[in-house]
């Protein structure tokens, strides 16, 4: 009692003694001392910040980056468990298209990065399953067999290629077996002519499907967070054109997907020693000054067993930056004391889009009980439906132990805010990780019960897990997996203004959040839009090779 006594104390004393705090007018705004002098400020080090950092390597000025926690990579963590070493564990983004996410794949590759095939991919042919219904369904059920769905007989003859149904019967369109540009999708209509981005999901549905087939479609489509009944109907539409995603064409990156920021940021650092990165440091306000310059106010932050927490009672930092991109996810960004934030234009855009959940739950056994099981083919299990559960993968076997390894849990949304009530109920399991990383013993009892319930095997069957590691997507800075875009918004009128919120400062944002409808949900929509802004806006900063005049005396 009397230690927290007396700690409150020392916190009023800090905070009412220690003075330092954000400028209020434009005087003391302009008076403002700073500790550090910067060109450019990039704030965040996800893949967008570090993308931005490395593309400006070069630039000859002086570019620092500033992230909230003590670890390059954002939403990208490889983890590794005690018992399985050898083998990396995507708690995060775990894989990309080729194809598709074409400014990754040239990046991996000029990184030096080998990508290898994810054997998983959406789900691997032949041993998938869909758990509809309290029944266990294959692929090939799922798209020719009986459903317990009561489908039309229209919807049954389409049963295999139902959104590309739905998709003719609201607009006309037919996808055919070709694919449809970002500019078609935009322009797609619905009968009565309204553009098919201003429709919900449900809207869109109900226009065309049986309550049964709307049903069936929102239950195998993998990912809750596209079928909500408010998310723009385009994004669902947009999932399922073109890629079937299965087979060669999934990639990840052999050595963790977080080497890919880790690497960005390491060639970025080695280039010059004009380029700094400060990890710890949690950007809280920004002020312009009457120079058009700014004032970034930084607080340390400390992180222990995962969690980040903003050191109140120290003193804040005070960066000078003549430029800022703010590589942050827009729930971090929404919380930035940054008066334009609060006008119209930009509240109006960054309302365009709603955070969406995730979380992985990761566990390892002695035997790999799901190959074992009568569903010999189904390691890669998609389940859907009335459970709060989402997808399973098997994720390969250690060789240092001889232990297998479980995605045991991926969910979105309102599964993976279920799990978390779970997380924080009960004691942690044995051999799980500490901290944020914690695996409960009422979330290890839910995901194995339904596991069981969807393999038909019997729970007493199933071993309990050595090791465990959970990571949920919930929390600042993150706030959401990814975003998804309301109906109702034209992406492209909304992104110029995502990016550049106040037309009168030089402060750009980048990151997946500000990305072309589902490309949101990717790596390659962080890349994007850091390539738009760098563009537009760092032409000079951004030249590919070093430049002898500006960087000689300088290079580390
Ligand atoms: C569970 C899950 C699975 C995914 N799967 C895939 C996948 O398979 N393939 C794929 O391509 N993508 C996947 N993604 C998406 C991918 O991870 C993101 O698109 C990508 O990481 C976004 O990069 P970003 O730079 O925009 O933001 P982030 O990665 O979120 O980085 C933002 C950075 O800003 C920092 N920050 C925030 N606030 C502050 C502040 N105030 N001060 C300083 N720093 C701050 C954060 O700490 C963070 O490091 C997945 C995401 C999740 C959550
Ligand atoms: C299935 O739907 C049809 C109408 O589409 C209806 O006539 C029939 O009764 C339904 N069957 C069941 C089992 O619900
Ligand atoms: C798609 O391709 C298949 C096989 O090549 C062909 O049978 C089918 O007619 C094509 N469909 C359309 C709509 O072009
Ligand atoms: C597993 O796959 C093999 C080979 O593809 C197939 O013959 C067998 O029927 C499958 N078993 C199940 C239960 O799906
Ligand atoms: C384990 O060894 C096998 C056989 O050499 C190899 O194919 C596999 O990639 C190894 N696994 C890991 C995780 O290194
Ligand atoms: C979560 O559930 C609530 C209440 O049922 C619902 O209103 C909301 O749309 C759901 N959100 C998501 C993301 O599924
Ligand atoms: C956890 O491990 C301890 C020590 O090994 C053991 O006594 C205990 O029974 C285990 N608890 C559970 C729930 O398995």
């Amino acid at each position: 009692m009397a230690v927290r006594f007396l700690a409150l104390g020392l916190l009023i004393f800090v905070t009412v003694c220690s003075g330092r705090r954000v400028c209020d007018s434009q005087q003391s705004c302009d008076a403002e001392q700073c500790d550090k002098n910067l060109d450019i400020a990039i704030v965040g080090a996800g893949p967008s910040g570090a993308y931005s950092a490395y593309k400006m390597r070069y630039s000859g000025k002086d570019v620092g980056v500033f992230e909230y926690s003590d670890r390059v990579g954002g939403r990208l963590y490889t983890y590794q468990l005690p018992n399985t070493p050898d083998v990396n564990l995507e708690i995060g983004g775990m894989r990309y298209i080729t194809g598709a996410h074409n400014i990754l794949q040239a990046l991996t590759k000029e990184l030096g990065l080998e990508s290898v095939p994810f054997t998983e991919g959406f789900g691997r042919p032949g041993r998938t399953r869909f758990f509809l219904r309290g029944q266990s369904l294959t692929y090939d059920e799922v798209k020719f067999g009986d459903v317990p769905y009561n489908l039309t007989t229209v919807e049954k003859r389409n049963q295999g290629r139902i959104y590309e149904y739905y998709l003719k019967e609201l607009t006309g369109f037919d996808i055919g077996n070709g694919s449809i540009s970002r500019e078609q999708l935009l322009k797609l209509r619905v009968s009565d002519g309204r553009p098919l981005y201003q429709l919900t999901f449900d809207e869109a549905l109900d226009l065309v499907a049986s309550s049964e087939g709307k049903e069936f479609a929102r239950d195998v489509h993998v990912f809750t967070s596209e079928v909500t009944s408010d998310a723009n109907a385009l994004s669902v539409f947009d999932d399922h054109l073109g890629e079937d995603g299965v087979g060669d064409n999934i990639l990840t990156v052999k050595n963790g997907m977080q080497k890919v920021p880790k690497e960005l940021i390491k060639k970025f650092r080695k280039t010059s020693t004009l380029n700094q990165v400060q990890l710890n440091m949690g950007l809280q306000a920004l002020r312009s000054k009457s120079d058009n310059s700014f004032v970034l106010y930084f607080r340390p932050t400390e992180t222990i067993e995962g969690k980040t927490t903003v050191l109140e009672y120290r003193e804040l930092e005070r960066v000078c930056a003549r430029q800022v991109i703010l590589a942050l996810p827009v729930y971090a960004l929404r919380r930035l004391d940054w008066p334009p934030l609060l006008e119209d234009r930009a509240e109006t855009a960054y309302a365009a889009v709603r955070n969406m959940a995730a979380s992985k739950v990761f566990m390892t056994f002695d035997q790999a009980w799901w190959l074992d099981s009568d569903f010999t083919n189904s390691s890669a299990y998609v389940t859907k439906g009335d459970t709060p559960f989402s997808q399973m993968y098997d994720w390969k076997k250690s060789n240092v132990s001889g232990d297998f390894i479980l995605i045991a849990s991926y969910a979105d949304g309102n599964n993976t805010l279920y799990q978390r009530v779970l997380r924080d109920h009960g004691q942690p399991i044995n051999g799980s990780e500490p901290g944020s990383h914690i695996v409960s013993e009422p979330l290890k009892e839910y995901i194995l019960h339904h596991l069981s319930e969807a393999y038909g095997v019997d729970r007493s069957a199933i071993p309990e897990p050595k090791t465990a590691v959970s990571q949920f997507w919930t929390d600042y800075p993150f706030g959401s997996g990814w975003i998804t875009w309301r109906a109702g918004y034209h992406f492209d009128d909304v992104m110029n203004t995502m990016r550049r919120p106040s037309l009168k400062d030089e402060v750009y944002v980048v990151g997946a959040d500000y990305a072309w409808g589902l490309m949101s949900s990717w790596i390659e929509g962080s890349l994007e839009t850091t390539d738009a802004v760098l563009k537009e806006y760092f032409k000079a900063e951004c030249r590919d090779f070093p430049n002898n005049n500006h960087l000689g005396s300088h290079m580390a």
